[in-house]
Formats: C-alpha cells, sequence, structure tokens
C-alpha cells in the first residue's frame, strides 16, 4: 500500500456516512484540547451533510465555540450561486444555528471581482489572508491549519488542486492561489498545496462507487501521481470511505492483523 500512515474508516451500506464521518472529525477536533481550533472546509457534495451533522455534535460536546471555520477552495461564483460552496457551507454547517454565524470566514463576500487577471487573483488571496488575521492569535496564517477536511474527485483532484495545473509548484505568501483548468467551468480558489501540508490534521471524506478507481489507483498504483494522491503519500491522514469507495482491496486493509 502507498498511502502513508492511514487511519481508516469504513462505513458499511446500513450506517450514516454522514454520522460517522461526523463523529471522526469531532474526535479529532476534541484531540486539540480546549484552546481554539481552526478547520478548513472543501466543498463539492459530499461533505455538506457531514457539516450538517457535525455542527449537532459540536453544540451537544461543548466544542462548537471554540471552533473558526475558513474554505479550503472555492469556485469563483456569486455567494448566492448553487456551484457557490460557502452557500453549501452555510446551508449545512451553519443552517440550524448551533454554531455562532460569525465562526465562518467565507472567501468571496458578494460576487466575484468582475475583472479575473492574475493581480485580481492575488488580491484575493491577500485579501482573505488578511481576514484572516482577525482570527484568535494562535490560528492566524501563517500558523499551521489544526484540521483540514478534503475530498477526493475523479481524476485525483483534491481541494481545487488539479491535476493538469501548476499545482505542484505553486507557492504563495499567503497560502492560497487561483488555479484556472479546462475541466472547471469557473477559475477555482484554493489553498496551496504547501499549506495543506503543513496542516496538523488531514481527514478525506469519500464515498460512493464514482471514487472506487481513483482511490484504487492512489492506494496501490505507484505510476498514478494527483494532488490527493501526493498528500496521502506524504503525510499521515484520517479516511472515512463508504463500502462502495473503498473496494474489497482497501477493505482488506482494515481486517489485516
Ligand atoms: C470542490 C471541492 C473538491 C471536492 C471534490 C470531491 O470545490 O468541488 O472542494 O475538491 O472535494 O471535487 O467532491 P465530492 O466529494 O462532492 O465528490
Amino acid at each position: 500500500m502507498l498511502i502513508l500512515k492511514p487511519n481508516l474508516t469504513i462505513v458499511k451500506p446500513y450506517q450514516n456516512f454522514a454520522e460517522i464521518a461526523a463523529r471522526r472529525i469531532a474526535e479529532i477536533i476534541s484531540a486539540a484540547g480546549k484552546r481554539p481550533c481552526l478547520v478548513s472546509l472543501s466543498g463539492g457534495t459530499t461533505p455538506f451533510p457531514v457539516y450538517r451533522s457535525l455542527a449537532k455534535l459540536l453544540a451537544a460536546n461543548g466544542a462548537g465555540n471554540r471552533c473558526h471555520w475558513i474554505q479550503t477552495d472555492e469556485r469563483f461564483v456569486h455567494a448566492q450561486d448553487e456551484r457557490s460552496n460557502q452557500r453549501g457551507i452555510k446551508q449545512s454547517l451553519m443552517i440550524d444555528g448551533f454554531l455562532p454565524q460569525h465562526s465562518f470566514l467565507p472567501v468571496i463576500t458578494d460576487t466575484p471581482p468582475a475583472a479575473q487577471t492574475p493581480a485580481d487573483f492575488e488580491q484575493l488571496c491577500q485579501s482573505y489572508y488578511e481576514r484572516l488575521q482577525a482570527l484568535p492569535e494562535n490560528l492566524r496564517p501563517p500558523a499551521p491549519i489544526d484540521l483540514i477536511i478534503l475530498g477526493i474527485g475523479t481524476d485525483g483532484h483534491t481541494a481545487s488542486l488539479f491535476p493538469d495545473t501548476d499545482w505542484v509548484s505553486r507557492t504563495s505568501l499567503t497560502g492560497f492561489a487561483i488555479f484556472k483548468t479546462a475541466s472547471q467551468p469557473e477559475a477555482r480558489f484554493s489553498l496551496t498545496l504547501e499549506r495543506i501540508m503543513q496542516a496538523r490534521e488531514i481527514i478525506f471524506l469519500v464515498n460512493g462507487a464514482s471514487k472506487s478507481q481513483v482511490l484504487q489507483k492512489i492506494f496501490f498504483d505507484p505510476a498514478f501521481n494527483s494532488p490527493a494522491a501526493y498528500i496521502a503519500r506524504n503525510r499521515s491522514s484520517t479516511w472515512v470511505l463508504d463500502e462502495e469507495a473503498a473496494g474489497n482491496e482497501i477493505i482488506s486493509l482494515i481486517k489485516m492483523p
């Protein structure tokens, strides 16, 4: 197996993926102790039901009031656009009022910049970096993010690091960068690889049969290279997979003595 020190949880068909994943995330947050905790949230579709369960868990165990939430990545769309990740986060993690609204810092405050020049993009990254300086002192960048929640696309992308971009070499003093890829209809804002690798904890949330092939390649095919594969093979991480995504080979890793 190629991935480094995986902490694997496999969700069975009769179990609730969102609740099990939320519990694993809450355990990681609790393990950080009673201090403020910074969590970076991915988008897509998988994580939103998890976020809704997570908010309820954190309200019940009292950890919610010391959590601060930022975005791992965002699509260059209006904040109300159905493709907006912050819209998804507001309609899941924040919807039930279990967590303080001000604890979530979205990347795009209303509409993305009209012009989309490199200077505009750098300004957005700088602006988000500066807004994060309002976080509790020990959470302000460049301090390591306590927990980054990641998904994986069928092409092996994670966050908005896409295989056909300069995801390896792109660095930024802010820890954020803008990527454009032919596979996506809009430009993407993302944590850089360097910033993700610095996180104290990383959890991958992956479910559905469509992800089985890419997970097989990440776990067992050394010839397969992608942003998710790089992260999985170069630092420890926690994984919550359903059986459809995991497949028999990965499931068998759990049963190894
Ligand atoms: C995004 C995400 C992205 C996502 C993967 C997997 O903005 O789309 O941040 O990296 O995690 O595309 O998405 P699903 O888990 O919803 O399939």
